[in-house]
């Protein structure tokens, strides 16, 4: 795992990006994993500038979300296929049929999540998967206790969770309690998981994902078993890391050409 701890959120987006689009421009098609949140947003940002001024491409791009909320109308602002529209697809050159995500929406959630694991599967890796982080430790909304190996399933939400989330919506009991989710085996079966975090409210669960105990009770530290696993913060976010000095040492020594 590498750790890369910038000064600020925006340094942050920039290698996000940097990352994004290094596959991108290989003009070959790709499959990327989207989370939504406020984590990757900054990311989003930049590389829809860099579509507009630099001529980077999603034309041949997929895209797929990690996780969707169970329950909210398809229009719904909040419902994470708009959010995703709102703050990235509508801006770049993606094909919107190529925008794929947990059908939230379903009569069957069950079915509706084992259908999206049936189309990840049948998409082939994801290149780059880009995670935020709970404050909890959750990844997508596998939350404290999810299976390490879990494939996409409905999952119910914390307390701590809709309460952190009730800022886009009017309260914590306006957010949906179930969610479908991408698994944590799901996850895992990406070629490349990107975490992103800013903020000392980030800080523990930051520290406990990336130097505690592998366990389901972090469901972060799973990115501890994984071959290429980047965790890009901020200061504030690396607050509470016990070995950040060797982190930044080996960034400032990272050799040439190696890249992320
Ligand atoms: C969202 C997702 C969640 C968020 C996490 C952090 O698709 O999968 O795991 O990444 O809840 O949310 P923010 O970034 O809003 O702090």
């Amino acid at each position: 795992m590498e750790v890369v701890i910038l000064p600020t959120a925006a340094d942050g987006g920039r290698v996000v990006a940097d990352i994004v689009a290094a596959v991108l421009q290989r003009g070959e098609p790709v499959n990327l994993g989207l989370a939504t949140g406020s984590s990757p947003l900054l990311a989003y940002r930049e590389l829809i500038r860099r579509c507009r001024v630099g001529g980077l491409s999603f034309a041949r791009a997929a895209a797929f979300l990690l996780d969707e909320y169970v329950g909210l109308p398809a229009d719904h602002p909040e419902s994470y296929r708009q959010v995703i529209r709102r703050e990235l697809t509508d801006h770049v050159d993606i094909d919107p049929g190529a925008v794929h995500s947990p059908d939230g929406t379903s009569p069957d959630p069950v079915a509706a999540a084992a259908d999206y694991e049936n189309v990840l599967l049948a998409a082939g890796p994801i290149r780059v998967q880009i995670l935020g982080i709970g404050t909890n430790g959750h990844l997508g909304f596998n939350e404290p206790g999810s299976s390490l190996a879990s494939a996409t399933r409905v999952k119910t939400l914390t307390r701590q969770t809709r309460a952190d989330n009730a800022r886009f919506f009017d309260g914590p009991n306006e957010v949906p309690r179930h969610v479908l989710t991408q698994g944590l085996g799901t996850i895992s079966r990406a070629e490349h998981l990107v975490l992103t975090a800013s903020g000392a409210h980030k800080a523990a669960a930051v520290a406990a994902a990336v130097e505690g105990p592998l366990t389901a009770s972090c469901p972060a530290s799973v990115l501890q078993l994984h071959p290429h696993a980047t965790v890009v913060v901020d200061e504030a976010a690396a607050g509470r890391l016990a070995n950040a000095e060797f982190y930044r040492e080996i960034h400032e020594h990272k050799p040439a050409g190696q890249g992320y």
